[in-house]
């Protein structure tokens, strides 16, 4: 395979993905093979959002792997907070690692920045977009959990709107035979039609419904989400949402007994407490896959990424600006106009966003 970079998992092709998870597993079960794997290796950690999950576990990944790790966590200690952009921190420091795992609250933030890198970036995170790495830590842990990744029926609960988790998930899933969705959200944070144009493509079935209750007789994987304060516009549109959805022992009781709970964390309080000592709980076990899943992904691209020294500066597709108020173009306005077409919808080919012309 050939793999730049990781932006967006649709980036490789099913048997990668599966051949990703072997190696996930095959270092989750010998890890010291593995341990000089990476030596000599740089991995930057560029973390211009709050994290513990992906960031430590890609840290502790590339530890286990023997390469070395630098990086922030908080933009305002770094030349950021003097207004460096995107493009020149990219610069800089491809120059100085060999490898950029990058979360940024912009959408489409990781694809821009791939086109200044000259190592391979791993998106972390951007914005409401996309989360592929925690998407591969899901598949890492139903491949394990569940025995299969097809013929699922797959629910998803809560903020479906912005969960990046759950755009990456479902994208992802559409492509194995025979999953469905069953999405649980208030009309306020339905998924996005975006996301729901890929499972009609794919021919999945699908149904939104407004109760988790009923749902879940149903399900043979539940995968909850947060409602994301950081989000919403204003704080009351947050208080709207919270607390709509949660997960107790109770509701539990109606579903099956092989039920598998994945959560992507950090939780607030849409799954009890109580629920953690229910052997369907899965989060947290899924948070140590993610290191493995993270492990597979540092060494792939390490090994299959060949990037041009010299590429040529890319141009604009069209003339217009995406529309989506949290795409990167709208904060780093010396990105080009990319677009796909199709009528008079354009697609930005950073964030997805569409804007009629
Ligand atoms: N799942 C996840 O992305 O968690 P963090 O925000 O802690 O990295």
């Amino acid at each position: 395979m050939q793999l730049n970079h990781m932006i967006d998992l649709d980036q490789l092709k099913v048997s990668e993905l599966r051949e990703l998870i072997d190696l996930a597993n095959s270092m989750r079960n010998n890890p010291w093979a593995y341990r000089e794997s990476c030596r000599g290796k740089i991995m930057a950690t560029l973390f211009y959002e709050p994290s513990t999950r992906t960031k430590m576990s890609f840290q502790t990944a590339m530890y286990r792997l023997g390469g070395e790790v630098v990086g922030f966590d908080n933009p305002q200690n770094t030349s950021v907070s003097k207004g460096e952009s995107l493009k020149d921190t990219i610069t800089v420091v491809s120059g100085y690692t060999d490898l950029i795992v990058m979360r940024n609250p912009r959408e489409g933030a990781a694809a821009a920045a791939a086109l200044y890198s000259r190592v391979p970036i791993i998106n972390a995170g951007d914005g409401g977009h996309l989360h592929p790495t925690q998407t591969l830590t899901d598949l890492v842990t139903l491949f394990n959990e569940k025995g299969r990744l097809d013929h699922l029926c797959i629910g998803l609960c809560g903020d479906l709107i912005y969960g990046r988790t759950v755009h990456s998930l479902i994208k992802t899933m559409t492509r194995f035979e025979g999953n469905s969705f069953v999405l649980i959200s208030t009309p306020e944070l339905a998924l996005p039609q975006y996301v729901k144009d890929v499972m009609d493509a794919a021919g999945c079935a699908y149904r939104e419904v407004p109760s988790l209750e009923d749902a879940l007789p149903d399900l043979d994987v539940l995968y909850m989400t947060r409602i994301q304060q950081e989000r919403f516009a204003n704080r009351s549109q947050y208080e709207e949402q919270k607390g709509v959805f949660i997960l107790d022992e109770k509701k539990l009781e109606r579903a099956k007994p092989d039920l598998k709970i994945l959560h992507p964390l950090p939780r607030v309080d849409e799954i009890a407490d109580g629920v953690d000592s229910d052997p369907r709980a899965t989060y947290f076990r899924q948070t140590v896959y993610g290191m493995y899943a993270r492990m597979a992904l540092i060494l792939t691209i390490l090994q299959h990424s060949h990037i041009e020294a010299d590429r040529k500066p890319f141009r604009s597709t069209h003339p217009y600006r995406c529309s989506n108020p949290n795409c990167i173009t709208q904060t780093e306005p010396y990105l080009p106009h990319l677009f796909t077409e199709a009528g008079d919808m354009l697609t930005c080919a950073f964030c997805d966003g569409r804007t009629l012309i």
